[in-house]
């Protein structure tokens, strides 16, 4: 069960319609970077740098990682499946590629 479970979650992460959709959208960064404030900022600071409620993001992530983890949440993280549209998460994905995830660190 150890090798299974997460090869069984990679399956389901790759094989997901909803995230397949939402790669297929072009995001603009702008309005997502308004979303990020209201939806994910109290966790993970305005930079991204993290808080309290989540660690920090401000380094690279793969984008159907992202886009699955914004769609069905973590561990610790709630799910935007039903509060966020596709084309909301395609244009978080944007500000998080563009201003968040540094690709420095
Ligand atoms: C209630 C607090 C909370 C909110 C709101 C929240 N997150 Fe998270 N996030 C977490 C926690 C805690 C984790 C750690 C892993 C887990 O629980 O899945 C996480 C993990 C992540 C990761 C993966 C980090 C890694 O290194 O694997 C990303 C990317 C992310 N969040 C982005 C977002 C975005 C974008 C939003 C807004 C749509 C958001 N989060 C909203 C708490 C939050």
């Amino acid at each position: 069960m150890r090798v299974a479970f997460p090869l069984l979650f990679l399956l389901a992460a790759a094989c997901d319609p909803r995230v397949g959709d939402v790669l297929g959208l072009p995001g603009d960064a702008a309005t997502g970077e308004v979303l990020y404030t209201t939806e994910c900022a109290d966790c993970h600071a305005p930079d991204g740098t993290g808080g309290d409620g989540g660690p920090a993001i401000d380094h690279a992530h793969g984008r159907r990682a992202t886009v699955h983890q914004m769609l069905y949440g973590g561990a610790d993280m709630p799910a935007f499946a039903d509060a966020l549209s596709d084309q909301q998460v395609a244009d978080l994905y944007a500000h998080l590629d563009a201003h968040i995830f540094s690709h420095e660190h």
